[in-house]
């Protein structure tokens, strides 16, 4: 895992901030420039759902719907492996099968709040909230 993969990542979502103007995207956030959300080899800022359109909508898709096609990115709407916390947060951190692992450009924080954004959108109803003090037990 290096520098190239957080790039693509950053263009990725870079160019769904471009489809968004043209197409319906609905309740995607707006999707800050490049710069603002990477420094120093991380993601900068603690805000959920925009941490989700940075860095997994470009596979997840905007709504979590995911997609198939290359390859199968699957979907985090109605999903109900997300009633358990720990899942996505060790699937962030150390990735699974197919999916990079992200802990390295993440902090604790970033990683508690994506999970707790997905947990939360997408037609998912998990209130029981993690902190940064339980994603750092999973590192
Ligand atoms: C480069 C593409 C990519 C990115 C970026 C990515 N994922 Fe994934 N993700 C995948 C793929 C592919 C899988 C399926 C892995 C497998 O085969 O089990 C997956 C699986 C998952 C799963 C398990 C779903 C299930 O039903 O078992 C969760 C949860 C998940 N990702 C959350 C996230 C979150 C949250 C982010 C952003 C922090 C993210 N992913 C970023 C590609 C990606």
């Amino acid at each position: 895992m290096d520098e190239r993969l957080l790039l693509s990542l950053v263009r990725l979502a870079a160019a769904f901030a471009l489809c968004a103007g043209t197409t319906s995207v609905a309740a995607a956030p707006a999707v800050p420039p490049p710069e603002s959300v990477v420094a120093n080899r991380r993601f900068v800022g603690e805000d959920g759902a925009v941490l989700y359109h940075v860095v997994c909508q470009g596979c997840h898709m905007p709504a979590g719907e995911g997609a198939e096609g290359a390859g199968r990115y699957p979907a985090l709407a109605n999903n109900p492996k997300l009633a358990a916390a720990p899942y996505p947060a060790l699937t962030i951190l150390n990735g699974r099968n197919a999916m990079p692992a992200l802990g390295a450009f993440l902090s604790d924080a970033q990683v508690a709040a994506i999970v707790n954004y997905v947990r939360t959108n997408f037609g998912n109803h998990y209130g029981d909230a993690i902190s940064a003090a339980d994603v750092a037990k999973f590192r």
